[in-house]
């Protein structure tokens, strides 16, 4: 039974803000309240709340299905973010979503008397050692986990949908426990802090995650160090640096082609494949983590897919978050890029926003942005006294 006191706290909690004049489709989806929306190919939430402050959030589709997958979760430890721009098809990032975070919950041992049995994947019961805490070494088993339980169902699956080992997701998670932010990021998403800088009003752009994109030359020559006998582990082509001419990013979770030789042959498609053995994995799935102490004058994060910052700079993105409402910022964030992308085929925004998903696709990627606003307050008290929250962006499977 929950005290009368509890039930006070929780409605405080859950009181929506702007969720009474929800005249677009209104309803409170996984919770969080706001305003939710949709405007042709674009789904988005206005503002939200969740355990440290207020959110926004947005994706615009450009592939045929859409690949991009996004989360905002709440738990005892904090708030956890997750933005998973998937390739070659949306399988990897929807298996990403739907397992990493119980992963890195489970791990947490926030669930007593559970354990993910990594082999399986399955919860097995064993006596609880109480709780392991957020560290970088939790937050890597739930990636490295979440990585093994997708070959797995790579495995599961060869007979049936080979084309499954050649899907894959970049991955960029967010964590804010114990008023430190941690970072964990695979592949070439990004998270920009918005930081106030003196007493003038002003605030910079200080990119937070590391990608792991070859067009960046130290990834180049990471990879040429780890594969010194392999001259061709990146070539330059059409203009474009690619691994084995094929893929841009070093670490995801998936692609089991790139990783395990028994899913690089038959019947695969022929441009996936390599020739020559493999004799290690080429692709990563390690991810880069950084931890972030959380001061007063950090203002706001942008966490966003690939297909923001291509038409976006830091400075931009923190400049329009910055000089306009809360409210609406990642649509706006969007709607910004779309702008930049029709200017560049020197087309209007009106004309871009009528061409349909696929051959979107040619004009822009799929674009997920989630802007979080740090409240110090509620960061200083520390555990989360929310209740759980758990919202994805892209519900439509
Ligand atoms: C927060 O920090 C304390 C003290 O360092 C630690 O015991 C606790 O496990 C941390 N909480 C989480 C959820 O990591
Ligand atoms: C932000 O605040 C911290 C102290 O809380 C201070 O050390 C730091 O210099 C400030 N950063 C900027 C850019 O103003």
């Amino acid at each position: 039974m929950l005290g009368a006191a509890l039930m006070k706290l929780l409605s405080l909690c859950w009181s929506p803000v702007g969720a009474s004049n929800g005249e677009e489709g209104g309803g409170d989806g996984g919770g969080g309240g706001g305003r939710e929306g949709r405007d042709g190919l674009l789904r988005y939430r206005d503002i939200g709340r969740y355990a440290f402050g207020e959110f926004s959030m947005a994706v615009v589709q450009a592939n045929q299905v859409l690949e991009d997958q996004s989360q905002i979760e709440s738990g005892p430890f904090g708030a956890f973010v997750g933005v998973y721009d998937g390739h070659g098809g949306p399988d990897a990032a929807r298996y990403v979503c739907d397992h990493l975070y119980r992963n890195f919950r489970v791990n947490l041992n926030w669930e007593p008397g559970l354990r993910l049995d990594s082999s399986s994947e399955v919860l097995v019961h064993e006596v609880s050692s109480g709780p392991l805490g957020v560290t970088s070494e939790t937050i890597e088993r739930a990636f490295l986990q979440t990585e093994e339980g997708f070959t797995t169902l790579v495995s599961e699956l060869w007979n049936s949908r080979p084309e499954i080992a050649t899907t894959g997701s970049c991955c960029l998670v967010g964590i804010i426990c114990n008023q430190t932010l941690y970072v964990a990021s695979l592949g070439d998403s990004r998270v920009v802090l918005g930081k106030k800088v003196g007493n003038t009003g002003e605030v910079a752009a200080i990119q937070l995650s590391t990608e792991h994109n070859v067009n960046v030359e130290a990834v180049r020559q990471e990879l040429k160090s780890q594969h010194p006998n392999d001259p061709q582990i990146v070539v330059l082509k059409h203009g474009v640096w690619r691994i084995k001419g094929i893929i841009q990013i070093s670490r995801c979770i998936g692609d089991a082609y790139m990783k395990h030789a028994q899913y690089n042959r038959e019947p695969i498609n022929s441009k996936f494949r390599i020739s020559g053995p493999m004799s290690m994995p080429i692709l990563s799935s390690t991810p880069t983590i950084i931890s972030h102490p959380l001061q007063k004058n950090d203002s706001f994060l942008i966490f966003a897919s690939d297909g923001l910052w291509e038409h976006l700079t830091n400075d931009k993105a923190v400049d329009i978050v910055h000089n306009h409402p809360r409210a609406g910022s990642a649509k706006r964030l969007i709607k910004a890029a779309l702008q930049e992308a029709a200017r560049k085929r020197e087309m209007r925004y009106s004309d871009l926003r009528r061409i349909d998903k696929k051959v979107r696709r040619h004009f822009h990627d799929d674009i997920t942005v989630i802007v979080l606003f740090l409240n110090h307050d509620l960061i200083a008290r520390g555990l989360n006294q929310c209740p759980p929250l758990s919202i994805r962006s892209a519900l439509e499977h």
